[in-house]
């Protein structure tokens, strides 16, 4: 199968990096908007218009599947985008909400949704956990988290003071999940923050999801992933290629 993954950046990697260590696909066609990255700051038409635009880059690449790995992009643009392609196209939120309620029977736990602004004013997670009974949720959108993440500060004082900045003032949850790309790089310092809680990553919660849908066989194979970006594409691909052999 050949599968596109889309993200507005670099952040997709972490879904990437899971495709290949579950060895899901023989050839991943990874495409990172890095010219116009954060999409999350941005108003919904400008996201939408970009994600259709992705799905321009896709067109000459016969793809069987495309994953929206951006939880942005899956919140705002994903049914612009399934309206227009002749192929499956798949986003994040579901299988994170199913990945959460498969790992948190107790309805009464409470939830933390982190992600960007636009996923947390979109509520689209919140409505989803909501449909599964869970009604103790909170969102919160640390911006400053992203940055962080960018400048490779994973850990530190500044992580530690950006950590306390936002969370403060929260509820101790039983699960996080971590709706930004960016965010599963940074789980350690989540999770030594808030103690033993749960969290969710997007690209183990899309593994399960595809093999439950059937999108994967049981045959796994050694993916071949070929890198692009909208800007700086060398830099993409020497990156990914560390980063999905880390
Ligand atoms: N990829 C985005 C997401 O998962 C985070 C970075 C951005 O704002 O573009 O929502």
């Amino acid at each position: 199968m050949r599968v596109g993954v889309f993200d507005s950046g670099l952040g997709g990697f972490t879904v990437l990096k899971s495709l290949v260590d579950h060895r899901c696909f023989d050839e991943i066609v990874y495409f990172g908007d890095t010219a116009r990255v954060p999409y999350g700051s941005k108003d919904r038409n400008t996201v939408v218009r970009y994600a259709l635009e992705a799905l321009e880059f896709f067109e000459n690449h016969d793809l069987d599947l495309l994953i929206v790995a951006c939880n942005t992009v899956s919140v705002v643009g994903l049914e612009a985008m399934q309206e227009m392609a002749s192929y499956p196209v798949v986003g994040v939120v579901e299988p994170g909400v199913q990945a959460l309620a498969a790992s948190l029977p107790d309805k009464q736990g409470r939830v933390l949704v982190l992600g960007t602004a636009s996923t947390v004013r979109s509520a689209a997670y919140q409505h989803q956990l909501a449909e599964q009974g869970y009604h103790h949720v909170d969102a919160c959108a640390p911006a400053l988290l992203v940055s962080l993440v960018e400048e490779g500060l994973f850990d530190g004082p500044v992580m530690a003071a950006t950590l306390d900045h936002y969370f403060s003032g929260l509820t101790r949850p039983d699960a996080i999940i971590l709706a930004c790309t960016h965010f599963p790089h940074i789980a350690p310092a989540i999770r030594r923050y808030f103690g033993n809680v749960l969290l969710v990553h997007s690209g183990e919660a899309i593994v399960s999801w595809l093999r439950r849908r059937g999108y994967l066989s049981d045959t796994v194979c050694d993916t071949r992933v070929r890198f692009y970006a909208s800007e700086n594409a060398h830099r993409v691909q020497t990156l990914g290629a560390q980063f999905i052999a880390s």
